[in-house]
């Protein structure tokens, strides 16, 4: 759901671009980048004029690139990978119409050369194939390579816009590891180009149902007179993993849960759930409206957090070892792998509601849900019946495996007697709708070819995000957990019942 699509009647189409994707030989480009835009070939999306070039540190040549890209899609595709059905076939023509405009350049990112050659390159394969200038960026690489190359681009004259032309860079998360340095890449990045050059994404706007949030919330007049403190009593948001660390022990050991998914992808799932209305359905007053969550937000008290770390334990009867076991996992790590928090934001719609959040790997079940908990009735007519205490009214929007949205409500059973039950509306996406093998980078993706900055984040917000975090961070770093304290499989740790039971909540089943 594009802010740009939604505002004209015909769908939009890409203009003419060249695509640089630096970190081509990485994992990112294989499982995601790549099919996504093998995606936007089948569905017919990708712009006419169109060049893919692919830069790494790799020897290798544009052949055996797209071969390795192509031999993944197909086990992808039988495999049912991300996205996709299990037994699906590559469609050749899309994908043929897609490597026909691939080329692959070696090169050392912190070499000035390679920037003079991919200027050259860019030139050539621009009078050959009429792409006006407009160049997209793609930083898939590590963090630390950020900064530096965007200086690079800079220094190179690639982030020059002539005429109409545009030049945009993409960025994924991390942002920073802390406030300090998250401003400090700002400032690098914005040194050298405008903020609306810049494209931070965050792959969870990309999930269809965080968008219907917002047709959820804005395209009805049911729900949002519902939505404050005079209704609602409290807000849950999971996102619980199965997966442990996989192969990225060395990554996650300096990360730890908090960093990996709080103030990106659990904080935008927050900002979707309580923003104000925007004015209109455009970039600038979506994000600004996104932004004021964040600065309504109180900064996190570290008694207002939990942390956990998964024991050895089993998962769909299978046996998983304890974080401490993974590869490139110290044994006596103290690095989060569960954490909890309750927030607060201070504005009219919201004072007095907490929101409580929680995320971590080797959970029971991969689940991410938002859960609205709605108050009581405000008057107990039943309480002199057999009736003795009613159900709860949950609006719970599920994200992930299963799409949709479910109320609970109460209903009498049918009988002489008085007696209720907890039932539920359901919507399901897959009873509604056909959808289309998608990564969640499809519509973040063909976003920056059109320009449209909607779901990407600010600076500013980001860099409020982090601070409203900090206080954990620091309080985390100087105070040692006792660790491990949740069995892999199970619900996490103790303490993140007792964060809401102190308040007389308790979490939803995961
Ligand atoms: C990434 C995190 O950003 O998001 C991972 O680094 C996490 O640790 C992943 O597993 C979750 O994304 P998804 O789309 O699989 O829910």
């Amino acid at each position: 759901m594009s802010a740009a699509g939604k505002n004209s009647r015909q769908p939009p189409v890409a203009p003419p671009c060249a695509m640089v994707i630096f970190g081509a030989a990485g994992d990112l480009t294989k499982r995601l980048v790549m099919p996504a835009l093998y995606n936007l070939s089948c569905s017919g999306l990708l712009p006419k004029n169109f060049a893919v070039i692919g830069v790494d540190l790799v020897q290798q040549d544009a052949e055996t690139w797209q071969k390795t890209l192509h031999d993944f899609l197909i086990s992808s595709l039988k495999k049912g990978g991300e996205g996709t059905e299990p037994g699906e076939v590559i469609n050749e023509q899309a994908w043929k119409r897609l490597s026909d405009s691939m080329s692959y350049m070696p090169g050392n990112l912190s070499d000035d050369a390679a920037f003079e050659t991919l200027r050259d390159k860019l030139e050539e394969i621009d009078r050959e194939k009429g792409l006006g200038g407009n160049v997209l960026f793609y930083l898939a690489v590590a963090e630390r390579f950020f900064g530096p190359t965007v200086e690079h681009l800079g220094r190179a004259g690639l982030t020059v816009e002539e005429g109409d032309s545009w030049r945009r860079v993409v960025i994924e998360k991390p942002f920073g590891h802390d406030l300090a340095s998250a401003i400090a890449l700002d400032k690098q990045v914005l040194s050298v180009l405008k903020e609306n050059q810049v494209y931070r994404i965050d792959h969870f706007l990309g999930k269809e149902t965080v968008q219907n949030i917002m047709a959820l919330r804005f395209a009805n007049g049911l729900f949002e007179p519902l939505w404050n403190r005079d209704r609602i009593d409290h807000v849950q948001i999971t996102v619980a993993e199965i997966v442990g660390v996989e192969r990225r022990g060395k990554f996650y050991e300096s990360t730890g849960a908090l960093r990996d998914m709080v103030p990106n992808h659990v904080f935008q799932l927050l900002a979707m759930t309580a923003m104000e209305a925007p004015a209109a359905f455009d970039a600038d007053s979506i994000r600004a409206k996104k932004a004021e969550v964040f600065t309504s937000m109180h900064q996190l008290s570290p008694g207002d957090a939990v942390r956990g770390q998964y024991a050895a334990g089993t998962i769909n009867d299978a046996p998983v070892p304890a974080y401490r076991d993974e590869p490139d996992v110290s044994h006596t790590s103290v690095t989060e792998t569960f954490v909890a928090m309750k927030l607060g934001i201070d504005n009219w719609r919201w004072a007095g509601v907490p929101f409580y959040l929680r995320t971590g790997k080797r959970m029971s079940k991969r689940k991410t849900e938002i859960a609205i908990r709605f108050k009581e009735a405000p008057f107990a007519m039943f309480r002199d019946t057999r009736v003795d205490a009613l159900g709860d009214n949950w609006l719970i929007i599920s994200i992930q495996p299963e799409e949709g949205i479910r109320l609970q409500f109460n209903a009498k059973r049918p009988g002489p007697t008085l007696t209720f039950e907890r039932v539920a509306m359901d919507f399901k996406y897959d009873d509604w709708f056909k959808q289309a093998p998608a990564t969640g980078y499809e519509t973040l993706i063909f976003d920056c070819f059109i320009g449209d900055a909607t779901l990407f984040q600010r600076a500013d917000q980001l860099e409020t995000a982090w601070k409203i975090v900090q206080p954990v961070v620091d309080d985390w770093a100087a105070h040692d957990a006792a660790f491990p304290n949740y069995a892999a499989g199970s619900a996490g740790p103790e303490e993140a019942n007792q964060l809401l039971e102190r308040e007389g909540r308790f979490w939803l089943p995961i």
